[in-house]
């Protein structure tokens, strides 16, 4: 018996800062006695649950199923470890494996030499049994391990989802900066748009945005495009329960209002790009889609604005990028009243150009850079909107 079907207890990893966020998702999705911890979530789930959270979630990046814990100094330790399970059980001979390790705090302080001594472990487990071994694909394997090491205590574990969840499967082209697909879904998340009004993302490069709020509001699940979980390598998988997690979600899908969902960008090249992505999801061609810049609308009133404009690093020349914010925070005072906008900006000393009171602000991680979330609600008559939290900012 392997740990997680002995306790039903699961680790789902987070990109940083979103740990929270990631939390409340699993809870509406079925997980239980949840507890945050450093980059993931620790939490409870039936065979549903987690078929159903590795389906539908659209913030966490994996979930792994712990196999063994166990005392760790030596690479012996990792070595007896790898013995005690039947491999067999999880893949044959013919499949393709890889290994992630880390290691914190360890005797053993190299990652990459603790994946080795996990790897020759189930090579020798197969070449005893089969005098075969299957081989390692580091790029695109059948199932993947996660070896964690801490001090002296590890954990072995299977990787239920697979391919990291922030694929989805819509992105094949990305413009210069993309943002994560798990960052774009937290914002969505984070802004609380459901739909009642009409979203638009005025530099939407490649589109992640805009491909992660049609999902949202289509209700279509975050792995749709998705053949391969690594939860079908589990030796207790159920097929059946499987179908009906994924049939009940898919049932749920809904059309996508015209106009409900709008982008641009000053490049027609990315505009191409963001196209070619949202054609892979259903209703897709549903976003209209424009090549000119922001600053030629004429207005955009009682809507949300969820944008992340270039901060400089990357993208654009540093003064040119000061007055790009500051031409949007006029943008918004002049042409948006009853809108919201939040806005992800990967430098935060950036913000002071926009010039207008943010009612909100969330430190977010977007890959390696940490950068914030800006929320600015602009209007100025008597209208309230649901999600603005402060009355008349402007
Ligand atoms: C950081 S990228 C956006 C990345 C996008 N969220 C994605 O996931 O691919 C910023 C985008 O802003 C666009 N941009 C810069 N200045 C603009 C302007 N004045 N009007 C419209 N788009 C602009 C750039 O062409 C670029 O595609």
């Amino acid at each position: 018996m392997y740990d997680y079907q002995r306790n039903n207890i699961y680790f789902a990893q987070a990109a940083g800062m979103m740990e929270s966020i990631c939390e409340q998702e699993l809870i509406q999705l079925g997980a239980k006695n949840t507890k945050v911890a450093y980059r993931g979530v620790y939490f409870n789930a039936d065979t549903p649950a987690l078929y159903k959270i590795n389906y539908l979630s659209r913030t966490i990046t994996r979930v792994l199923a712990p196999l063994r814990n166990f005392h760790c100094k030596t690479s012996k330790d990792i070595m007896k470890a790898a013995m005690s399970i039947e491999w067999n059980s999880f893949f044959s001979v013919e499949q393709t494996f890889a290994i992630t390790s880390s290691v914190n705090k360890s005797t053993i302080n190299n990652s990459l030499y603790a994946s080795q001594v996990l790897k020759d472990g189930i090579a020798d487990f197969f070449r005893t049994k089969y005098e075969k071994r299957p081989n390692v694909d580091t790029v695109n394997p059948d199932i993947r391990f996660n070896l964690f090491i801490e001090k002296d205590k590890a954990i072995l574990s299977l990787d239920t989802s697979g391919e990291s969840l922030h694929k989805r499967g819509y992105r094949l082209l990305a413009g210069e900066a993309p943002m994560q697909e798990t960052l774009a879904a937290a914002i969505i998340r984070l802004s609380k748009w459901d739909g009642d009004n009409p979203l638009m993302d005025c530099m939407c490069g490649s589109g992640t945005i805009l491909c992660e709020a049609l999902m949202h509001y289509c209700r279509i699940p975050a792995q749709y495009l998705r053949k391969n979980f690594g939860f079908f390598y589990l030796p207790d998988y159920d097929e059946e329960i499987w179908h009906q997690i994924k049939s009940e979600a898919d049932k749920n899908i809904r059309m996508l209002k015209d106009g409900l969902i709008t982008g641009s960008d000053k490049s027609q090249l990315t505009i191409n790009t963001a196209k070619d992505n949202l054609s892979r999801l259903p209703f897709g061609d549903k976003v209209k889609l424009e090549a000119h810049p922001f600053q030629h609308i004429k207005k955009f009133e009682n809507g949300t604005i969820i944008i992340n404009p270039p901060y400089g690093i990357r993208l654009g020349n540093r003064k040119e990028v000061e007055s790009l914010y500051k031409e949007f925070g006029d943008f918004l005072k002049n042409r948006c009243n009853g809108t919201s906008a939040f806005i992800y900006v990967g430098d935060p000393e950036l913000r002071k150009f926009i010039g207008l009171k943010t009612t909100k602000r969330t430190p977010l991680v977007n890959g390696k850079l940490e950068g914030v979330l800006l929320q600015i609600d602009s209007y100025s008559g008597s209208k309230k909107k649901k999600h603005q939290t402060k009355e008349k900012i402007l």
